[in-house]
């Protein structure tokens, strides 16, 4: 390269980091603006259903009739209303050349909550994943995965910061072909504190002790670091919390070191890091077939599944066989969201039984084991 191409690169990357700077300064403004949404106070909440690809259809069917079974009287009362919303599937995605179309973004947008199925994102093109964008559009920036383990005594919250880090500006990052390859990682201030905010508040709520706050800081000097310091600022309003600070190196370690992962209850953590260690976290737990996930934003919340669309699976021809269990802990969590406790309690109670302790059929995501439709016939059958 020439010394005027080497120029013509640099105040292009000058430009495009002024430009990506100006955005990320007014989105840290407009965080400071909070504003809740009172699900006591609703005549009627709207549940939005969008079954996404691969296995999406299949375990999202299930976790339809379980619903409609669950809160049939509130369904017929007007008090829930079930909305499915068609078009988020990779064909018309990839056919608008969106990742959210605007027709499905808006129909998500005129109800309360989102069930989403698993949406693939296509290799080798620069369209971002469905989950990032909706996350982003919708401002779910709590991501919140429990992990259960009874018999170990082992009980997880994880408090994901779902909307910045790495995440942001992922498709945005500026590369000089054969050369290099930039990216961008963002922390902002009302970013971490409501992220802190909701990890501590949990925690009290539930008689937690202790919040561990995992970062890198010793390597992101600036973003993490910031994330710590933040963290125990808003902390100081939580005096009976325990606080520790791990790096997430040691903190996947942790994770399967049977004589000391009991003792760690709620972790709040940056957006990748948080990807990484819940999947090995709902390993832990049972495998990513069987956790389910939360993205909450003051408005808006999103339930999903912790896994993917599995393509390999679809491939095989064992589609049906998928496991529910994830987005049916999902439903859990959203029935939860919304003030619906109660009801939360019966499905996860009949999850428990028909997939830990009573086992009558189980889903091995093979032909040796039960189909999805099967297995949530026997939940349905199990909740009362
Ligand atoms: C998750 C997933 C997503 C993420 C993907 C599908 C974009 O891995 O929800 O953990 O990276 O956040
Ligand atoms: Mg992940």
């Amino acid at each position: 390269m020439n010394e005027a191409e080497k120029q013509k690169y640099i105040v292009a990357a000058g430009e495009h980091f002024r430009e990506l700077f100006a955005e990320q300064l007014e989105r840290a403004e407009r965080l400071k603006k909070r504003e809740r949404v009172d699900f006591s106070k609703l005549d009627k909440i709207k549940i939005a259903i969008a079954d996404g690809d691969g296995i999406g259809p299949v375990i999202m069917a299930a976790a339809r009739r379980v619903l409609s079974a669950l809160l049939s009287d509130l369904i017929a009362d007007g008090k829930i209303e079930l909305c499915d919303v068609g078009g988020l599937t990779i064909e018309n995605r990839l056919k608008l050349g969106v990742s959210v179309p605007q027709d499905a973004l808006d129909a998500i947008k005129s109800c309360h909550v989102l069930l989403k199925g698993p949406t693939a994102t296509p290799k080798g093109t620069s369209m971002e994943s469905a989950n990032v964008t909706l996350r982003r559009e919708l401002d779910l920036f709590a991501n919140v995965r429990p992990v259960r383990i009874p018999s170990e005594n082992i009980d997880w919250t994880f408090f994901r910061e779902n909307t910045e880090g790495e995440y942001v500006l992922g498709s945005r990052g500026f590369d000089v072909p054969d050369t290099l390859a930039f990216d961008f990682k963002v922390t902002t201030d009302e970013g971490t504190r409501r992220i802190a905010k909701a990890a501590f508040d949990y925690a009290v709520a539930n008689g937690k002790k202790s919040v561990s706050i995992v970062t890198k800081a010793n390597i992101m000097k600036k973003t993490d670091a910031m994330f710590s310091e933040i963290c125990h600022e808003v902390a100081k309003d939580y005096p009976t919390l325990e606080l520790e600070d791990w790096y997430i190196d040691i903190m996947t370690a942790n994770l399967v070191n049977k004589n000391i992962r009991s003792k760690f209850e709620v972790f709040v953590l940056p957006n990748l890091y948080g990807d990484i260690i819940t999947d090995e976290a709902a390993e832990i737990g049972g495998g990513v077939g069987t956790a389910g996930s939360a993205n909450i934003g003051d408005r808006y919340a999103m339930f999903e599944a912790i896994h993917g669309t599995a393509p390999r699976m679809v491939e095989l021809g064992l589609a049906e066989y998928a496991n529910p269990t994830s987005i049916l802990r999902a439903c859990e969590l959203m029935l939860s969201h919304i003030g619906l406790s109660d009801r939360a309690r019966i499905l996860s109670s009949a999850i428990e039984k028909c997939a830990v302790v009573e086992r009558k059929l189980t889903v091995t995501g093979d032909k040796d084991g039960a189909k999805c439709a099967d297995f949530a016939d026997y939940v349905i059958e199990s909740l009362y």
